[in-house]
Order: C-alpha cells, then sequence, then structure tokens
C-alpha cells in the first residue's frame, strides 16, 4: 500500500472518477467526494455514472478490496493529504470559464481540516487561477491548510483508463519543487516526460494543447472545403499531410468538427484569456468559427437536395460528441437538430448508447418532433435523409443496400466520412460526405 492518502473532488465526473478508481489500482488510498449526494448513493449500489471503457472493473475492483471509497460528506476528506479538484469549468455566455466550483472546491476543503494539504488542480482553469486561489486562502486565513499545485489533465473520453495508464507527458505547476516531485511521484510510468514548471506554464500548457488540437481540425476542415470546391478527396490530402512526422496523422479527420465538453469551451475560454490582456486570438477565433461552418454545412448539404426541410424527415444516425462515450454534452449533434427543427424537419434519432433526451440529461420538451429508435435502419426507415453525426463504429458494418430501401430518397448526408462514396454510387446512393 503507498503511503500518500488521496482525496478527489468532483469524484463522480469523468475525470475525478477515473482519476480515483487508477490511483487506487495503483495501491493509494483514495477517497471520492461528490456534493451530488444522489450520484454516490447510486455508485455504492454499483451503478457508474457514465460509461468508460474499462473503468467499471476498476472501480469494483478497487471498492472490493477496499483502496477506494466514495462519500458525500466533505469531512471524510480529512485525513487524505493529497486532493484532486476535478470540478467542472463550464464556459460563461461571454466564453470565460466559470472558476467558481473551484474556488468552492478549494475553500470547502480548507473549511474541513485542520492539517496540511495539497490541493491538486485537475481541471482545466484559466492562467492566473492558482495564483488566485492561493491569495483567496491567504486573505481567508486559510493558507496554513491548502497548498496548491497545478496537474493539468490529458484524458479523452472513450479513452481514458488507457490513456492514465499511457501518459504522452506529466506536467506539474507548483511553487515548491517539493511539492510538485509528490505530485509527479504519484505515477510517472518510465520514459514519460515529466514538466515540474510555475503554475501559469502547466494552465498554459493545457489550454494550449487543447486550442492546438481544435485548430488542428478547422485546419483540416478548412482543407475539406476546397476539396468538395474543386473535386479533391480530404481522405488523402489528410493522409499525405499526415504521414510527415511534423505533422502526425493524429487529428486530421475532417468531418462535422469538434465538439464535446471540452475543445470547445477550452478554445473560448483560452480567446477570452487573450480579450483580457488586450489581444486578439486572431488564429483562435478563425478555428471556432469554422467549426461553426462545419456544423452549418450538413444543414446547407441537406437543403440543397431536398429544397426545403419544412415537413422533410430526416434519419440521424449518432447523437454522442464521439464514439466510446455515452456523453452528450455540447455534442455537435444538439445545435444542429436545434437547426434542423426550427427549419420545419421532423426528425428519428439512433445513437447505440442513448435512447432518449432524458437519459441524455436533456430536457424533452425542448426538442419536439424528434423521435428515438433502437435500430439504425428504424432511423432510415421512411425518412427523406439520413445524416451521420457520430462515427460508431457499428454504424460502419451496416448492410447499405437495406438502409437504401428503407429511405424514400436515397440520400446520405455524412458528416463522419464512414463509407466509400465509389460503394454508395455504385447502390444508387446519393452520398455526400465531407471534403470528398
Ligand atoms: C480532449 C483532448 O483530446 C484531451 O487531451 C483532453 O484531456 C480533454 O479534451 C479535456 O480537456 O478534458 P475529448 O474532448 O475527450 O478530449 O475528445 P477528443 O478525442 O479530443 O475529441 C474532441 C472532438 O474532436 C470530438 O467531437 C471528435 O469527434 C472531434 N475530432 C477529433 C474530429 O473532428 N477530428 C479528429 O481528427 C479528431
Amino acid at each position: 500500500m503507498k503511503n500518500t492518502k488521496i482525496g478527489i473532488v468532483g469524484g463522480l465526473g469523468h475525470i475525478g472518477l477515473i482519476q480515483g478508481a487508477c490511483l487506487a489500482e495503483l495501491g493509494y488510498l483514495t477517497v471520492a467526494y461528490d456534493y451530488n449526494v444522489k450520484k454516490v448513493e447510486e455508485i455504492l449500489q454499483g451503478k457508474l455514472p457514465f460509461f468508460e471503457p474499462g473503468l467499471e472493473e476498476t472501480v469494483n475492483k478497487t471498492v472490493k478490496n477496499g483502496r477506494l471509497r466514495f462519500t458525500a460528506n466533505v469531512k471524510d476528506l480529512e485525513e487524505t493529504d493529497l486532493i484532486f479538484i476535478c470540478v467542472g469549468t463550464p464556459s460563461l455566455p461571454s466564453g470565460e470559464a466559470d472558476t467558481s466550483q473551484v474556488y468552492a472546491a478549494v475553500e470547502e476543503i480548507a473549511r474541513n481540516r485542520e492539517n496540511h494539504c495539497l490541493a491538486v488542480v485537475k481541471s482545466t482553469v484559466p492562467v492566473g487561477t492558482n495564483r488566485k486561489l492561493t491569495e483567496f486562502l491567504k486573505d481567508n486565513g486559510l493558507s496554513e491548510r491548502v497548498t496548491m499545485v497545478s496537474n493539468p489533465e490529458f484524458l479523452r473520453e472513450g479513452s481514458g483508463v488507457n490513456d492514465f495508464w499511457n501518459p504522452s507527458r506529466i506536467i506539474v505547476g507548483a511553487q515548491s519543487k517539493e511539492h510538485a516531485e509528490k505530485v509527479a511521484g504519484l505515477y510517472s510510468p518510465p520514459g514519460v516526460p515529466v514538466i515540474i514548471t510555475s503554475w501559469e506554464n502547466a494552465e498554459l500548457i493545457k489550454h494550449a494543447a487543447n486550442a492546438f488540437l481544435a485548430s488542428k481540425i478547422s485546419f483540416i476542415n478548412e482543407i475539406a472545403a476546397l476539396c468538395e470546391k474543386v473535386g479533391g478527396d480530404i481522405r488523402v490530402v489528410s493522409r499525405g499531410i499526415g504521414l510527415d512526422p511534423r505533422i502526425n496523422p493524429y487529428f486530421l479527420e475532417a468531418g462535422v468538427g469538434f465538439s464535446g465538453p471540452c475543445l470547445e469551451k477550452d478554445l473560448k475560454s483560452l480567446i477570452s484569456q487573450f480579450q483580457k490582456v488586450g489581444e486578439k486570438a486572431k488564429l483562435l477565433e478563425s478555428a471556432l468559427e469554422i467549426n461553426e461552418r462545419q456544423r452549418n454545412a450538413v444543414v446547407h448539404k441537406l437543403q440543397e437536395q431536398l429544397g426545403t426541410l419544412k415537413g422533410r424527415r430526416i434519419g440521424i444516425l449518432g447523437m454522442a460528441f464521439k464514439a466510446e462515450t455515452d456523453d452528450v454534452r455540447d455534442s455537435h449533434s444538439l445545435p444542429i437538430i436545434r437547426k434542423l427543427l426550427a427549419l420545419g424537419a421532423a426528425l428519428t434519432v439512433h445513437d447505440p448508447w442513448i435512447q432518449s433526451f432524458q437519459q441524455a440529461g436533456l430536457d424533452e420538451g425542448e426538442f419536439p418532433e424528434v423521435r428515438w429508435v433502437t435500430s439504425p435502419y428504424k432511423a432510415a426507415e421512411g425518412q427523406d435523409a439520413l445524416l451521420i453525426l457520430t462515427a460508431w463504429p457499428e454504424y460502419r458494418n451496416l448492410d447499405l443496400q437495406r438502409l437504401r430501401e428503407a429511405l424514400v430518397y436515397p440520400l446520405i448526408v455524412d458528416g463522419r466520412n464512414m463509407f466509400d462514396p465509389q460503394e454508395m454510387q455504385a447502390l444508387n446512393i446519393k452520398y455526400l460526405g465531407v471534403g470528398i
């Protein structure tokens, strides 16, 4: 058993639960605290709040061997000496990140303990936050109890457990080397680079990494738009540029754009951090604009083919923001669905892991004229077109002939470039991908 006792705040969120379960698997006694009593009760009965490959097994194992414990009582963190803050930092209407949950978490920890601990910020926070939190603790006479450390997270949803065990790098921002090494020493597999630096650098690294990934996707989507005009094929172009090791093949898949709870939020937050210091983030603003255009483009393609969308029936494949997750938060599917509804279309939706808006944590009333079905073929049945929004692997094996027969008009708009246009053509399906 390892000596450091770990606490997690936001213990039932995506980052918190993966972090807590994997640290417990490593041998640390871990207490995962979440203020959401219902979620804590549910996990105590074995129900995880979301799906993540490999997570359930790790949680079950570590709960059983007593290393992982869940609680809705912050007092249970009193005995822990290193607490990860894994709460949300959602976008405010201005694009700025709302850090109120991070402040509340740090204050709650500090007010509920006598002995000292490290509060390690995993949440993505604007540059300067750890310094301001330190001042906040000082102003409130709490600095003896809590020292801030920044340790940004790079896990991806859908491969979070695997990413935990195979990190590309460990970044720790702290004021003291001793504290930084304590955090870095928790888990740094051999050969994985560790950067120990200032709070500010650590905070910037996280934002810059997500903004770069988002910009890379927008870059390829911009080239895809040109491909459509001049008869290019973005899949070949993307492969051709990705083979250059200075570019690499990752995040070069053109499509309906990036979405989910992180990339867009962090890009907006970084843009607002530029604004705060009187600068304009031209490249990043363009990346955001291009992403918006990608969402509109699939709607335009439907309009071009069907004329008006009023009264048209459109089948949609995929609600989650990407495959291998049941997360719909900030998914591109939502604004696209809203737009299609506003244009008068009636929608039939399929997603392998989501069966209703309610299950996705959304208000059913906000989405009238949407019918959920349990098979992709049912989503095509009697529809005027099919729109693919999430690249679920099972969609790749669909019987295209059957899809064609189910559709009234053989039209497929594919926001994920999942199929071979020639195969579609041979089946007499009008197939419109992105940049092909
Ligand atoms: C992202 C980062 O990749 C993680 O490193 C980071 O830790 C995480 O945000 C976070 O800040 O918490 P995530 O949002 O889970 O992870 O998912 P990604 O795999 O990055 O995908 C984001 C979006 O980009 C998805 O909508 C995906 O479909 C889209 N995408 C990705 C593309 O459109 N094209 C690509 O080539 C790759």
